[in-house]
């Protein structure tokens, strides 16, 4: 028996994880909330753009609590922490990239407290923080012994990022250096990412001091930089850099890092991404120290589309090709895909896991499943 699965909502992660339900051989869809009125009622073969699918998209919430499933994978554009709760409350396990990483018992403790009485489990994941922040780095430092510092680094070019609202209003591109700096980004990306510095310690077993400093540069533009939110001024915010660190006696020993750069070209600072171009790149010191870098993830300005593109509507994050916020178009970010397979392939070991919040730590080896015609 296949295991029923919902998407709540479907922006780009929710609509990649759509197409990776229906190509496990594990999990079949079983129903999807949406937040735009526009694709309530529709079938969602029809919101993802393939054939129909016989499965309808609901925006009532009770609708899906209603519903018989074992999972829904919860990637809205914010959390809400009420909504899981109910959602585990209802005995659906929840698997999500917008939160619950590696949360303290503290910020567990509602979700836990839900999650037994529904006998199921929540488990954050994604793929940075929730991927190369952390659980690839943990798992990579097994071919060290003595390890002395772990780094984990995003180099991103956001021109591929077709999202401007998010680009001006919450990452603070286009902004003065003090706006941007005393924007939201800092304090929204800190949730995720200090509970990926805090799992990295933890499971390596550093007696890091408790508390990850945090730090966040800017680089401004020096000549006008085409952008997705136009062209970005001399002296506005062009590319922004977060860092985390864990701390042994003032010397860091783990450290991620994030760098989101508009291009290469006329920044101050002159920052690039170096000649490895956009990666992640994941670094063990012990014995031996290692580098690894992955790429693949994030896509190379004029590509067809980006990352929860909106074309031709201010219907949030959705990819629609027509004023009736129509037929989905293009393929997402690879990233993006990434995140959403990682929900995906992670739902039968959050099913079969026993009840509470469950972690990285918490549940055996995840991997994906071969395509259909190969299996
Ligand atoms: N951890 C990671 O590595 C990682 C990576 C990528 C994304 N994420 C997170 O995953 C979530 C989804 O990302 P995405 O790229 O799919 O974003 P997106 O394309 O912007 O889609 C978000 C969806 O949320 C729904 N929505 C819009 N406004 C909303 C509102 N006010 N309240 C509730 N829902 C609303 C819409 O659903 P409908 O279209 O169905 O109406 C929208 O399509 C975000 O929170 C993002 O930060 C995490």
């Amino acid at each position: 028996m296949a295991l029923r699965v919902v998407q709540w909502a479907t922006g780009g992660v929710g609509i990649a994880a759509i197409k990776g339900i229906l190509e496990h051989p594990e999990l079949e869809l079983a129903g999807a909330w949406v937040h735009s009125a526009a694709k309530n009622g529709r079938d969602v073969g029809d919101i993802i753009g393939t054939g129909p699918l016989g499965v309808f998209a609901t925006n009532s919430a009770a609708d899906i609590l209603a519903l018989d499933a074992d999972a829904v994978i919860y990637a809205p554009l914010l959390p809400d922490p009420d909504e899981v709760a109910a959602l585990l409350r209802s005995g659906k396990n929840v698997v999500t990239p917008v939160g619950w990483l590696y949360p303290s018992a503290k910020q567990a403790a509602p979700l836990r407290e839900a999650a037994l009485a529904g006998g199921v489990t929540l488990h954050g994941t994604g793929i940075a923080p929730g991927g190369f922040s952390e659980k690839f780095p943990l798992l990579l430092s097994v071919l060290s012994t003595g390890v002395t510092f772990v780094r984990a680094e995003e180099f991103s070019d956001l021109r591929t990022y077709h999202a401007p609202d998010v680009l001006r209003h919450v990452m603070g591109f286009g902004d003065t250096p003090d706006k941007a700096m005393s924007g939201p980004m800092q304090k929204m990306l800190d949730g995720g990412f200090i509970q990926a510095v805090r799992m990295c310690t933890d499971k390596l077993g550093f007696r890091a001091d408790p508390r990850v400093v945090t730090a966040q540069e800017v680089a401004v533009a020096t000549a006008p930089i085409p952008s997705p939110i136009g062209d970005i001024a001399p002296g506005q915010v062009a590319a922004r850099r977060f860092h985390w660190e864990a701390q042994v006696d003032g010397e860091p020993v783990v450290r991620i890092t994030v760098n989101w750069l508009m291009g290469e070209e006329n920044l101050d600072p002159a920052w690039t991404f170096g000649p490895e171009g956009q990666r992640y790149e994941m670094a063990v010191r012990g014995n031996p120290d290692f580098t690894v870098v992955v790429r693949g993830f994030q896509g190379e300005p004029g590509d067809e589309v980006g990352p929860g593109s909106i074309v031709g509507s201010a219907d949030h994050g959705s990819i629609v090709d027509s004023a009736d916020h129509g037929s989905i178009v293009g393929s997402a970010e690879p990233g993006v895909v990434g995140t959403a397979a990682h929900c995906v392939n992670s739902v039968p070991a959050v099913c079969a896991a026993p009840p509470g919040v469950a972690t990285y730590l918490d549940l055996p080896f995840v991997a994906a499943r071969a395509a259909p015609h190969l299996s």
